[in-house]
Formats: structure tokens, C-alpha cells, sequence
């Protein structure tokens, strides 16, 4: 499957995003808020390299993440044509659904997203819609 970005959380997105910037990322998506996963979110690029920013708010699922991956990836994404078939088919490779599909409107309007965990291969996110 093609990935789509590497998700990194980070502590304070203002500072974060600078960072990305000086390593020769822009910005394509700014900081939007995510009322589904209490989260800011943004999208940097380079050089077809994209990368997704989350800043979690205290009340967010993921803001325990943060004392494990404090600015770090946490996740990549991949793209797939039937969300559905694609958890199906990895959950015969031995990977669990962590997070039932819903929509990401920050990564398209269209988007729906669903979170997967395997011992082997780590926490990976599947978009579809995009
Ligand atoms: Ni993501």
C-alpha cells in the first residue's frame, strides 16, 4: 500500500511547526482543530514526503500518547480503495482494529480513517476517500 504520511505527536504546535519548516517542510494543510479527536492536526510536506502534526488537548484520547512519544512518529498511514476489505485483510495478518473507521475531515471531506495495531509492524492508520 502507498503511504500517505507519517503521524508525529507533538507537545506545542506552534514551536513544532517551525521546526518541520527549517527542514525544508510547507505547510499545506495549517492547524485545524479536530473536535473528533480533540486535536489540532496539520500537514507539511517535502518533497512528497508528508507528514501530519497532531497536538493533543488534555482531554483527547491520545494526550496519554504524548509521555510515550513526545514529538515522534507514532503512526504511518496508508492508502487503500475499500477501508472495510483492507481491515479485513489485514486482520488476517494479525493485526488488531484499535480505532473503528471514521472520518478525518481535516485530511479530506471525504476521508474516512481507521487505526490498526500489530505486534510485528506497530500502530498504522488506513485512510480511504482521498
Ligand atoms: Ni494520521
Amino acid at each position: 500500500m502507498r503511504i500517505h504520511h507519517i503521524g508525529y505527536l507533538v507537545k506545542k504546535m506552534d514551536k513544532a511547526i517551525p521546526s518541520f519548516e527549517a527542514l525544508g517542510y510547507t505547510l499545506t494543510v495549517p492547524a485545524t482543530w479536530d473536535s473528533r479527536r480533540n486535536a489540532d492536526i496539520c500537514f507539511l510536506e517535502n518533497d512528497g514526503y508528508r507528514v501530519e502534526l497532531i497536538c493533543p488537548s488534555k482531554e483527547s484520547a491520545l494526550f496519554p500518547l504524548l509521555k510515550q512519544y513526545s514529538n515522534s512518529p507514532y503512526h504511518i498511514c496508508y492508502i487503500c480503495d475499500d477501508l472495510i476489505q483492507a481491515i479485513e485483510n489485514l486482520k488476517q495478518q494479525k493485526f488488531m482494529l484499535f480505532k473503528e473507521p471514521a472520518p478525518a475531515p481535516v485530511i479530506g471531506a471525504g476521508a474516512r480513517v481507521a487505526f490498526l495495531i500489530s505486534n510485528r509492524a506497530g500502530m498504522i492508520e488506513l485512510v480511504e476517500g482521498i
